[in-house]
């Protein structure tokens, strides 16, 4: 890391009224997150600070992870939340996004969470909304917050993210957890080399073909599931085919370091982009210190973007 970044790094400020792209934060902002989802992991009865806040999660695609982790660290800071999903909202009556942001940002929430299968979403949001506006996630473009849970993990695990060796593999090309952590971890001093199938290579980020040269010395290795809702056109091999020629099991684990540890951001799909074993193992899998990590980011955000 650069001298003017280590100083960067030292002062650790918050300079953000929302979060929707990764390439808005400085190091300054992400460390001061991570710095803060770390005060509130060790943190057992954390301040309700957002007592009098009401948070809006805008959830038009489907979330597990991210939804419910963003209303636990609502509700651990004292907010309340109101959940809107597609089902039961009047998009199922043809009301286009524009009308959707544009009626709700009339309600006045304090903040909005939003998830959306347009790329830009949220920027769309933050335009509309006077409160701060939170990507749980824009179609292939980005999804910040998982970004900053896989960078607290990573620097939980090894006790800095400066030098580390990450491999993404498996469907890039439709990932916005690929395209978020690429430009986060870059930005923080990782070697980042994406990889996999060729047919599901990106043009617009840099790639390495060969499986095993980019998993040569990996301290990391982050799994991506095929993202079929939002494929053009399907796989030319079978599900079985492409477990055994791109899934990571033991071997394809042995091409990185020998305590190399594995990441997912799920959900999962066992014996497609990963063998269950490996998933499950609990000296090499950090699947669900990711998802723990969650709801302690997301802690660390709504604080960021909410205190008074
Ligand atoms: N990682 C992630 O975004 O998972 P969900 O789709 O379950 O929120």
């Amino acid at each position: 890391m650069t001298v003017a970044a280590v100083q960067k790094q030292k002062e650790a400020t918050f300079s953000q009224k929302h979060i929707t792209r990764v390439k808005d934060l400085s190091i300054s902002d992400i460390t001061a997150i991570l710095d803060l989802a770390k005060h509130y992991k060790n943190e057992r009865t954390p301040q309700k600070i957002l007592e009098n806040k009401v948070i809006l999660n805008l959830f038009l695609e489907n979330s597990t992870r991210t939804r419910v982790s963003f209303e636990m660290a609502a509700l651990r800071l004292g907010a309340r939340v109101i959940n809107v999903t597609a089902d039961g909202s009047s998009v199922k009556k043809g009301e286009n996004l524009d009308d959707t942001l544009r009626t709700l940002a009339a309600i006045a929430p304090d903040a909005l969470v939003i998830r959306h299968g347009e790329n830009g979403a949220a920027q769309k949001a933050s335009e509309i909304f006077e409160c701060p506006v939170l990507n749980g996630g824009d179609g292939t473009n980005e999804h910040p917050t998982q970004a900053l849970l896989d960078a607290f993990t990573l620097r939980e695990k090894f006790g800095s993210l400066d030098g580390l060796a990450v491999v993404i593999c498996g469907d890039i090309k439709h990932s916005r957890v690929a395209r978020s952590n690429f430009h986060l971890l870059t930005k923080m001093g990782v070697i980042v080399r994406l990889t996999g199938h060729a047919e599901l290579l990106p043009s617009d980020l840099p790639t390495v073909s060969d499986m095993r040269e980019a998993f040569k010395d990996a301290d990391a290795v982050m799994m991506l599931r095929l993202q079929k809702e939002r494929m053009e056109k399907t796989l030319s091999m079978t599900e079985g085919e492409y477990f055994k020629r791109y899934g990571l099991d033991a071997e394809k684990l042995g091409w990185a370091k020998p305590d190399a540890v594995v990441l997912h951001p799920g959900p999962m799909n066992r014996g497609v982009e990963i063998d269950g074993v490996i998933a499950d193992d609990p000296k090499r899998s950090l699947v669900l210190d990711q998802v723990s990590n969650g709801v302690f980011i997301r802690m660390a955000c709504l604080d960021l973007l909410l205190r008074t």
